[in-house]
């Protein structure tokens, strides 16, 4: 009989926790047992799961006994907390937040790009950010066959990545707008419906944010290359869900479009989007609910000859977040590496 495993959803009320629990049931993940964890003011609300309504309980000392995976999704202050002692009581965690993701001990996996990576985790593996996954997804498939020297990113960042009250305020926003009353802004700093910002995370002293930077650091932890250069704006638009970015590549040799779009039709996580009569590219909506990163208006740079550009959209929530989390979770069953380290030394 195949293995199944006691798993904990850490943050199961939050937008991404929600995703967690319809892909873990879409996908079949083996569970033997789920155990939805959030904070107090969550206390006895319930989640539907697999034909059942199940609690949600408030995280506490002792909410990680006898559980194999804790899938977190509760933000870095929540993760710092809670990630240790969860692997303390002999679970392994795949946490969704940006605590751990450039600790040299954790390893920062997209199983697109580096499954191996998880091989040596430590009890806890960091998904990365998700304007960083979706790029990634799909600028490795071109750095394998030639190696990308710099990469200038424009994002256009949808309300989801600021969780599931953002969305909400959003949608207010916008009728309120509409019926000509004030938007009030208590998540984001501004209204964001009918409007947009840079992204509104903490600036460094050179003037990047902290998103920017995730895409900078992050990338090249993931791409284990210190040299690429990476520079980006996050901007956050008024779109619910979904995130679109703009992908400048340089290469060392020209790359021709129809190279790369022939390498990116081929590749694990990518759908080439791209019907240049009909002027259609990915969109948000359409990347909306899908797996895969949409790619498309993959065009030579006509400033440099070496130079690719190339449009992406892709579900932030999903692919952004929890489904890759769900597939290092799948990849940890499959090579046998959901184990607990504290039962096994
Ligand atoms: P709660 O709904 O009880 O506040 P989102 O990213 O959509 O805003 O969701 C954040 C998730 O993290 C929610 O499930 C939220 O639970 C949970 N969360 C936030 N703070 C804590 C905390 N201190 N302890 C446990 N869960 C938390």
């Amino acid at each position: 009989m195949s293995k199944s495993y006691r798993v904990a959803i850490l943050g199961a009320t939050g937008a991404v926790g929600k995703e967690l629990l319809e892909l873990l049931e879409h996908r079949n993940f083996p569970i033997a047992d789920l155990k939805l964890l959030a904070s107090q003011r969550s206390e006895g609300r319930k989640l539907a799961f697999g034909g059942e309504n199940l609690p949600v309980e408030p995280v506490s000392d002792g909410a990680f006994d006898n559980v194999d995976l804790v899938l977190a999704s509760a933000g870095g202050s929540t993760s710092i907390v809670w990630a240790p002692k969860a692997v303390g009581a002999g679970a392994v965690v795949i946490d969704n937040s940006s605590a751990f993701r450039m600790n040299p001990e954790v390893p920062l996996v997209i199983p697109e790009v580096n499954p191996e990576a998880a091989e040596n985790h430590q009890g806890i593996i960091a998904v990365p950010n998700c304007t960083t996954i979706l790029m990634a997804v799909a600028v490795w498939p071109l750095h394998k066959v030639r190696p990308v020297q710099r990469i200038v990113a424009a994002t256009y960042q949808s309300a989801s990545g600021a969780g599931a009250k953002a969305m909400e305020e959003v949608k207010t926003q916008t009728s309120a707008i509409l019926e000509g009353k004030q938007p009030v802004a208590e998540v984001f700093p501004y209204p964001l419906a009918f409007n947009l910002f840079p992204h509104n995370s903490p600036l460094n002293d050179l003037g990047y944010c902290e998103e920017e930077m995730k895409m900078v650091n992050e990338t090249r932890k993931i791409f284990g290359n210190q040299q690429i250069r990476i520079t980006a704006t996050c901007v956050r638009v008024p779109v619910l869900r979904a995130h679109s970015e703009a992908i400048n590549l340089e290469f060392e040799t020209a790359f021709s479009p129809d190279e790369a779009r022939e390498i990116l039709s081929q590749s694990p996580g990518v759908k080439l989007v791209e019907d240049w009569k009909a002027n259609h590219f990915p969109m948000p909506i359409e990347a909306t609910g899908r797996d895969e990163v949409l790619v498309g208006r993959i065009r030579q740079d006509i400033s440099h000859p070496c130079g690719l550009e190339l449009w992406l959209c892709g579900d932030q929530i999903r692919k952004g977040a929890a489904l890759n989390a769900i597939q290092i979770a799948e990849l940890l069953v499959e090579k046998n590496l959901l184990k607990s380290l504290v039962r096994s030394h």
